[in-house]
């Protein structure tokens, strides 16, 4: 595991950026791993100048992301379709048809989540996950547990998420109780994974993480038996992790 602590957030947007860019350089026709929240949204955008300066190309790129809250369809502005056409997949050249979200909308969780697992299996799997890193250690949805979930799945959202994710609904009522997300095993099965995290409140669980014992508790962990990980984070949030390294 590669840990790199960057000056800022634009410093680590600007480092996440080129770690996809290169990857995009090498394998025009990667299979990308996509997340959301607010950790990402600096690296997308320097991706989306990076396309409109010619430096990268998503022609023949496909994407799966990571997670979306079950009840809401690609139009509602919090669900993650949304953000994602928002945030890069409308200002880039990539072709949407190839672009996956899970499907928030279908109440048949089931169907829902093979039909996810399978479509990454038959794309011949993810060669590049970006992951960003919720306060609990969650990755994608998967939150703290008695073990490590292994395929795509429903899960119930704990109230820290749900508190936390409630800053961008008009009220905490308006928040999902429930998701679909990839699981810990679809994570794992990618080529390599890079994680990226900003701020003084991510510093904790960044030590934990990644320098603490592997434990389902703290689903990121796992990501230390990963044999191509790297963790970019701004100085705020290594601040804990650095004297451990
Ligand atoms: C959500 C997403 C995660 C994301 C996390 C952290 O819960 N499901 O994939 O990593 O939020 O978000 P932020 O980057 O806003 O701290």
């Amino acid at each position: 595991m590669q840990i790199i602590i960057a000056s800022n957030y634009e410093d680590m947007s600007r480092k996440a950026a080129d770690v996809i860019a290169a990857q995009l350089k090498e394998k025009p026709d990667t299979i990308l791993g996509l997340a959301t929240g607010s950790t990402p949204i600096g690296l997308y955008a320097e991706l989306v100048n990076d396309c409109d300066a010619g430096l990268i190309s998503f022609a023949d790129v496909e994407s799966f992301n990571l997670d979306e809250y079950r009840g809401l369809d690609g139009t509602h502005d919090q669900s993650y379709r949304y953000f994602m056409n928002h945030h890069l997949f409308d200002h880039v050249d990539i072709d949407k048809a190839r672009t996956h979200v899970p499907d928030g909308s279908n109440p048949d969780s089931d169907t829902a989540c093979a039909e996810y697992e399978h479509a990454i299996a038959a794309a011949g799997g993810v060669d590049l996950q970006l992951l960003g890193l919720g306060h609990n250690g969650h990755v994608g949805f998967n939150e703290p547990a008695d073990h490590f979930p292994v395929d795509t799945h429903i899960v119930d959202l704990t109230e820290s998420t749900i508190q936390a994710n409630s800053r961008l609904f008009d009220s905490i009522d308006d928040v999902p109780r429930q998701a679909y997300t990839m699981g810990i095993g679809t994570i794992m099965k990618a080529a390599s994974i890079l994680v990226v995290a900003n701020g003084a409140d991510k510093a904790n669980i960044i030590a934990e993480a990644f320098t603490g014992p592997v434990v389902p508790s703290v689903p990121a962990s796992v990501l230390q038996l990963h044999p191509r990980v790297t963790v970019i984070v701004n100085e705020e949030a290594g601040a804990v992790i650095k004297d451990r390294l």
